[in-house]
């Protein structure tokens, strides 16, 4: 059965029509992929892409990019997108931290989302963890001044290093996440949720100064 939104959407767009296939040399340049000026924020590691066609349904005033390294999770992000014809929505399959470091171009996105990143919880495993100091570094020459980092995790530790790691970089201030945004959960979370797990989110904003 369709819906009223459903049927308002435009028609659903051909197989894989949302994905990138980028010159791993060339920085992004969100302008011709998008075809506007809106802002653009990222999420790396979206998973099969619950999270990502939901916000990015309800922000079509802004442009989203979707990093995923499984090819069969970008493809469920590509399928959602496609289906409610999301022209704000992109997704690439490719390693997050070459995407962060090498493809997007300094101060050009206005928000970076990272949710339920793989933990790695062996001692030996701790330095393939997503999110550490270069990460924050990195994330900082991404975001526009006042741009924010939205982090969710069900594991307490990794928590713990997400918010030193961000703390530790002066060039980012504590932030709140908005409350529309908290009320779009991802896969995981709504799995960790039903299964009575705590979660954990945290929000910084790069600060307007260039202090770090
Ligand atoms: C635990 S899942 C969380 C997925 C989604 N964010 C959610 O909350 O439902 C982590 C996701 O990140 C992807 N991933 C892990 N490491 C990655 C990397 N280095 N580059 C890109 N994607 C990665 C995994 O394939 C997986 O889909």
């Amino acid at each position: 059965m369709t819906g009223l939104a459903d049927s308002l959407a435009a028609p659903p767009l051909p197989e894989d029509a949302l994905r990138l296939h980028p010159d791993i040399m060339a920085r992004l340049d969100f302008r011709a992929i998008f075809g506007n000026d809106q802002p653009t924020e990222v999420e790396l590691g979206s998973g099969d892409g619950s999270f990502l066609a939901e916000y990015a349904s309800r922000h079509a005033d802004r442009n989203f990019l979707g990093v995923e390294r499984l090819l069969g999770r970008m493809r469920k992000l590509d399928r959602k997108g496609r289906r409610r014809g999301l022209a704000n929505l992109r997704c690439v399959r490719i390693e997050a931290a070459y995407v962060l470091e090498w493809m997007i171009s300094p101060a050009s996105i206005t928000a970076l989302h990272v949710y339920f990143p793989d933990p790695w919880p062996k001692r030996r495993h701790l330095k393939r963890r997503l999110i550490n100091e270069s990460f924050a570094r990195h994330a900082h020459d991404a975001l526009i001044p006042g741009g924010h980092v939205y982090l969710r995790t069900d594991h307490a530790e990794y928590f713990q290093q997400m918010n030193e790691v961000f703390q530790a970089n002066s060039g980012f201030a504590p932030a709140s996440a908005p409350p529309d945004l908290l009320e779009v959960r991802t896969d995981f979370e709504r799995d960790f949720n039903a299964r009575g797990y705590p979660t954990f989110q945290a929000a910084f904003a790069r600060r307007p100064e260039e202090a770090h």
